[in-house]
């Protein structure tokens, strides 16, 4: 045994394993060395893609529907969000404030505890049924402008002081504001008025900027009960109609709201999120 240890064959045999195992740890150590860095160029990718680092958004309406997607991307985009509603429901990672739109003090203490805010959002409104003239009341008319007219002006008033120099301001409207029928008259004069406070606004608060949504049909809890009959008929009607053959998800306007946020040329305008639904 000794002598085959000695054995210049053994020796051989020795030589080759030492040097089949550095070549072995040096390509390991150059995967490992290659892998490192490709974590870290991801994780800084990841941090430098992020369009809302170090940002803080509100959102009006943040608990549902629209207002939710907007809140959720958002917050993806690394932003610190904070949703407003009277139930104050907020996703997951969502800061939320329970307050009334309408009830002015509210407002004004919850915009005293969020502090500076570089984008407003605001997309609370009243479910407003369709109505024949004859019979609207008077209360149904003014809860939809108190809801979705008067509090986003009276926020942007009252977010003022808080909103930062190139802060971004986006109202929502909705396509009733020139798609005219019976029935729909006061969402479309709701809507309509919103158009128009946002491109005034634009002007008056300039640098800052103004853009108003103006959605589509987007299926949200405002068509009743998910899943329900009536709110599947009624979008896959809509749907039937539409260029895009389908209705919006609250995603689709998420993306929009963004891209107004973030959008440094961007001002005065009402952008139409509506699959087709104008043409
Ligand atoms: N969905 C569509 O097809 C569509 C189409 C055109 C335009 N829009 C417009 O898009 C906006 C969002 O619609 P959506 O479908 O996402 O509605 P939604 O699911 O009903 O969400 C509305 C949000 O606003 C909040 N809100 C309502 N009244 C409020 C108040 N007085 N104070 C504070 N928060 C209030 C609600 O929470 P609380 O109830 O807890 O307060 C909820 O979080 C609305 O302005 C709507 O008119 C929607």
């Amino acid at each position: 045994m000794i002598d085959d240890f000695a054995s210049p064959t053994w020796a051989d045999h020795h030589t080759q394993v030492s040097t089949n195992l550095a070549a072995l740890f040096a390509r390991v150590s150059r995967g490992l060395a290659r892998l490192a860095g490709t974590l870290r160029f991801s994780r800084k990718t990841q941090t430098m893609s992020k369009m809302l680092l170090n940002q803080t958004v509100v959102v009006i309406g943040g608990g549902s529907g629209i207002g939710a997607a907007v809140a959720r991307l958002a917050s993806a985009e690394g932003a610190r969000v904070v949703a407003i509603s009277r139930s104050g429901i907020a996703p997951q990672g969502v800061e939320a404030i329970p307050a009334d739109a309408c009830d002015l003090h509210a407002l004004g203490s919850a915009f005293a505890t969020i502090g500076p805010i570089d984008h407003l959002v605001h997309t609370a409104g009243a479910r407003t049924a369709a109505t024949a003239l004859p019979l609207l009341e008077m209360d149904a008319l003014s809860l939809a402008f108190d809801t979705k007219v008067f509090s986003a002006i009276q926020a942007v008033r009252l977010a003022l002081p808080h909103l930062s120099a190139q802060a971004s301001i986006t109202f929502t409207s909705g396509q009733v504001s020139r798609k005219y029928g019976t029935g729909s008259m006061v969402k479309g004069a709701v809507n309509a008025a919103v158009d128009a406070a946002g491109r005034h606004l634009a002007k008056e608060l300039a640098p800052r900027r103004v853009n108003v949504i103006s959605p589509g049909v987007v299926d949200t809890p405002t068509w009743g009960e998910s899943g329900s009959a009536a709110r599947l008929a009624f979008l896959a009607r809509v749907a039937d109609a539409l260029p895009v053959r389908r209705v919006g998800t609250p995603e689709d306007l998420a993306r929009a709201y963004l891209f107004a946020m973030t959008s440094g040329f961007v001002t005065g305008s009402v952008i139409d999120i509506d699959g087709g639904g104008l043409l």
